[in-house]
């Protein structure tokens, strides 16, 4: 799928695709200090587009910034006011948005304070991020090698740039290996989430989930906790090991991009009966539904597109 559209708003302004353009020697490049976001919009049934919490995400970005200790040069408000726009600028009315500050070109060197603080949102199609068959029949997952950083090496509770380093090596050996994607363990051995998503797992019709202490505090994991809320479905939010999944009845991974992903195997294990069970199908047919303005109580939690 192409990530190229006919706009990218840069710095204030939306610029044509191809000029979205930085210097070799921006700071971020080289060191990783940045921050984004990853938002979906839907179609509604109005036809127009509609943003799955857009300032939830917003709010998360500006506190990643102050996690960082980089002023973002513009308020919450603003960058509402701006995905919006690049939305209907690229005639977009399902899509992927990606909000990204980073610094650019000045000094070089570590303790480098002043840099310009760029930022840009872009938006681009984007279909099921781990397949089609993995949201419909489950994905594979393998317990990764690779410990999710501690929380005092990276605030995991930040969306980052630099931190996903450690996200794409388990990636890449989860897919190497032919599994779907990683499942990532803190560094005592307790599961922490996936490389972009958090994990659920279900057992005698009780959710768990870990804990937000060393994981991004995911927004569709909110989502789906309000749904398990609103039909009746005890979550507990505790630590447990990779056994949790052994023995599971079903499990599974969301995020924006994931959106509700059944687990199908961990590690050449079956996970429950090996295909999506009757929970998380229930929370994938309702997060699909609502994200596009077919569930009522939730459609306050979608922000129209212009
Ligand atoms: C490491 C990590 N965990 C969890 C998530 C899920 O978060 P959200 O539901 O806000 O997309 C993501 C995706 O942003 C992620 O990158």
């Amino acid at each position: 799928m192409s990530i190229r559209a006919d706009y990218v708003w840069f710095d204030g302004k939306l610029v044509p695709f191809d000029e979205a353009n930085v210097h070799v020697l921006a700071h971020s490049l080289h060191y990783g200090l940045g921050v984004f976001e990853g938002i979906r919009a839907y179609q509604q049934p109005d036809g127009k587009a509609g943003v799955w919490h857009l300032d939830r995400h917003l709010r998360r970005f500006v506190d990643s910034m102050r996690m960082m200790a980089t002023k973002l040069p513009y308020t919450q408000e603003e960058l509402h006011e701006a995905c919006l726009d690049t939305l209907q600028a690229n005639g977009h009315t399902e899509a992927y948005l990606r909000p990204l500050s980073f610094l650019g070109m000045g000094q070089m060197g570590l303790g480098a304070r002043g840099n310009p603080v760029h930022t840009i949102i872009a938006t681009w199609k984007w279909g099921a991020y781990l397949g089609d068959d993995g949201l419909n029949n489950g994905v594979r997952l393998q317990t990764s090698t690779f410990t999710r950083h501690h929380p005092n090496a990276a605030m995991q509770r930040a969306k980052v740039v630099g931190h996903y380093v450690n996200s794409i090596l388990a990636r890449y050996e989860a897919n190497d290996n032919g599994y779907d994607e990683a499942l990532m363990l803190d560094q005592n051995g307790f599961v922490a989430e996936g490389t972009g998503e958090n994990i659920f797992v279900v057992r005698d019709g009780v959710v768990s989930t870990p804990p937000v202490t060393n994981i991004l505090p995911g927004i569709t994991r909110l989502s789906v906790m309000e749904i398990l809320a609103h039909e009746g479905i005890e979550v507990k939010e505790q630590f447990f090991g990779r056994d949790a999944l052994y023995a599971a009845d079903e499990a599974f991974m969301c995020g924006s991009a994931a959106e509700v992903t059944p687990i199908r195997e961990l590690d050449r294990r079956t996970v429950g009966a090996g295909k999506p069970g009757p929970i998380t199908k229930r929370v994938q047919e309702i997060y699909l539904a609502a994200v596009r303005g077919k569930v009522e109580w939730m459609s306050g939690h979608i922000t129209k597109g212009r």
